[in-house]
């Protein structure tokens, strides 16, 4: 596991050029798309390199990791819609291209079988991007999940709804209270997988996911069993690492043209 940490504007850069490395050699490269606010100055990023250096996403696929349940198809927060508008729509993917767990299937079980295939049938992910919850939940993979999960229906925890209800209006009953999610063996399955988390809020996730034991109790210290795996934190997401001088000086002695 390789954690940089730097400014968030450098991680976005770093993560936005592992998957421009990625789409100049390989067009029709399949991305693994997450929601979440972390993410987010990666996808402008993308965005920029887009209309400043051309780099096509027209060949290429993507699929994100969860969504939730019984939204309605044109709810602003049913996660495919902000995929969509945040990155997909910005870069040009073709129509059709971008893939999301169903949350409106009548057959619930048949629709994640279904997302399971379709990810396989592409090939597999190339490069996934992760954010992390507050309670280290990857996905919507929550505290409890097993670690050898695939894609499948959840129940949200409370600290989840609470911490989502920002993007319901405040509201927390707004906030449905079953997902659909890759399971964390799907995820793990992706050949390189960046997990990006910044602030404060997410310094206990971080300490777990790069130090502490893989505990279902902490879904994302799975990820310490995948060969590829770049943590980009901040110094806030970073304040409570035991190896964080370590990180800096490794980062520092990179050289600049190895990328992540
Ligand atoms: C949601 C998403 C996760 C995301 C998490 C953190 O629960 N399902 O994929 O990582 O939020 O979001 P944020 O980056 O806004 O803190």
């Amino acid at each position: 596991m390789e954690a940089v940490i730097a400014a968030p504007d450098e991680l976005a850069w770093l993560a936005a050029g592992a998957i421009e490395k990625l789409l100049r050699s390989r067009p029709d490269a399949v991305l693994g798309l997450a929601t979440g606010s972390s993410p987010l100055p990666i996808y402008d990023e993308l965005v920029r390199l887009h209309v400043e250096a051309g780099l096509s996403f027209a060949r290429a696929s993507a699929f994100t990791l969860d969504e939730y349940v019984g939204l309605p198809r044109k709810h602003p927060q049913r996660y495919l819609n902000v995929i969509t508008h945040e990155i997909t729509d910005r870069v040009g993917f073709a129509p059709g291209a971008v893939h999301g767990p169903d949350g409106l299937a009548a057959d619930i079980p048949a629709a994640c079988a279904a997302y399971e295939d379709a990810i396989m049938a592409a090939g597999g992910v190339d490069l996934q991007i992760l954010g992390i919850g507050t309670d280290g939940h990857v996905g919507f993979n929550e505290p409890g999940s097993s670690l050898a999960s695939r894609t499948r229906i959840k129940t949200l925890t409370e600290q989840t709804r609470t911490d989502n209800a920002r993007f319901f209006a405040g509201d927390i009953n707004a906030v449905p209270h079953h997902c659909l999610t890759q399971g964390l063996a799907t995820i793990m399955a992706a050949r390189h997988i960046v997990l990006i988390a910044t602030g404060r809020a997410k310094a206990d996730a971080v300490h777990q996911l790069v130090e502490g034991p893989v505990s279902a109790m902490w879904p994302a210290t799975i990820l310490q069993l995948h060969p590829h795996v770049t943590v980009l934190i901040d110094n806030a997401a970073a304040s409570r690492l035991q190896l964080g001088d370590y990180f800096r000086s490794t980062y520092t002695a990179k050289p600049t043209w190895q990328g992540l």
